[in-house]
């Protein structure tokens, strides 16, 4: 297929174009490099610099034929959108209808969406599965569920089919070594951890140690950047074989807490990390954890890569 990433400079959006390459797809790349790298981007991918809040730009592209459109293009940081509403109304949701008028006015047929567990809000019962309530209590996760609502409608009225990948905790980095952008204002566990051990920040706070857990900080499902740009591509397939729309979890089944993952971290990268416990950040649940059946059942996808020592081992080569 002839595929159109957006956001494909990003974290998870250059392992996607790496994979869609990899299995024989045209892939070409749309991304404003406003937290993405150049140094993401792979030479067999067109690039096009450019902005989804800008209609015109995307109009632009849109008009060189693409099948589908692979949606990775959004502000993530679920703090900042508390603060910073507007910012993440217009990136997200104007950026996203944008993305859809565009797709529409040119006849692409498919779009996968990256959606996030953040839609789920407080779980109610563990495994989140697909049927879970979807409650948010962050604006981040508002906008990534208003997106799937718009899709269901645009799918209704244009007939553009879509995959939604509500993803849990990604983490790590391509294990051949062929992504290496680090995020420079890390808000996410892993990448925190990481900074700690190099000496970039003085430590990892651990927000918590009085949570219903087994050692007390917060339990996440912490699946691998690889296996989560390889359900793209199996999105995708499914698209192409059914013509149907759907909404899939991605996540090992598996939690890790915050005090497991430093202690993975210290034994792969062989010393202490510096760190000390603070309070609970405000609106973090307790656990997450995923059930992944509908992926498997229906795309086929079953994690590969997301062992906590490869998770670990693949980011501390890049941060190395
Ligand atoms: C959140 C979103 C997720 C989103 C991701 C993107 C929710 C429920 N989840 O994940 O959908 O895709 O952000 O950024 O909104 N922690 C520390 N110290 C730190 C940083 C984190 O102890 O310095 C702890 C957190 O309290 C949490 C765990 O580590 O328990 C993971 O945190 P983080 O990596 O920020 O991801 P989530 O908040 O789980």
């Amino acid at each position: 297929m002839k595929v159109l990433v957006i956001g494909g400079a990003g974290y998870i959006g250059s392992h996607v174009v790496k994979n869609l390459l990899a299995c024989g797809h045209e892939v070409a790349v749309f991304d404003d490099l406003s937290s993405g790298h150049e140094i993401n981007l792979f030479s067999q991918a067109e690039f096009v610099r450019g902005d989804i809040t800008d209609s015109e730009a995307l109009a632009k592209v849109m008009q060189k034929g693409f099948d589908a459109v692979v949606h990775l293009a959004a502000k993530k940081a679920v703090g900042e959108s508390m603060e910073n509403p507007q910012k993440y109304a217009i990136n997200n949701l104007c950026g996203t209808i944008n993305i859809l008028n565009a797709m529409a006015d040119n006849g692409v047929k498919y779009m996968v969406f990256s959606s996030s567990a953040a839609v789920y809000g407080i779980p109610q019962y563990l495994p989140i599965d697909e049927k879970h309530p979807t409650l948010p209590i962050n604006f981040y996760g508002f906008t990534k569920l208003e997106i799937e609502k718009l899709m269901t409608w645009y799918d209704q009225l244009k007939g553009i089919k879509f995959v939604a990948l509500r993803y849990f905790n990604a983490a790590g980095y391509d294990e051949d070594g062929d992504i290496r952008g680090l995020d420079s204002a890390p808000q996410n566990l892993l990448p925190i951890i990481m900074e700690a051990a190099t000496g970039k920040r003085e430590c990892l706070k651990i927000f918590g140690q009085d949570y219903d857990t087994p050692d007390g900080t917060c339990i996440r499902d912490y699946i691998h950047v690889n296996d989560l740009a390889g359900a793209h591509t199996a999105a995708l397939d499914y698209l192409q074989r059914t013509n149907e729309s759907a909404v899939f979890n991605l996540g090992t089944e598996a939690g890790t807490s915050v005090l497991q993952m430093l202690e993975a971290c210290e034994k792969v990268i062989g010393r202490k990390i510096p760190h000390l416990f603070a309070e609970r950040r405000p609106g973090d649940p307790a656990r997450l954890t995923a059930s992944a059946q509908a992926a498997k059942a229906k795309l086929g996808w079953e994690p590969k890569h997301s062992s906590i020592e490869n998770i670990i081992a693949s980011t501390w080569r890049v941060y190395q």
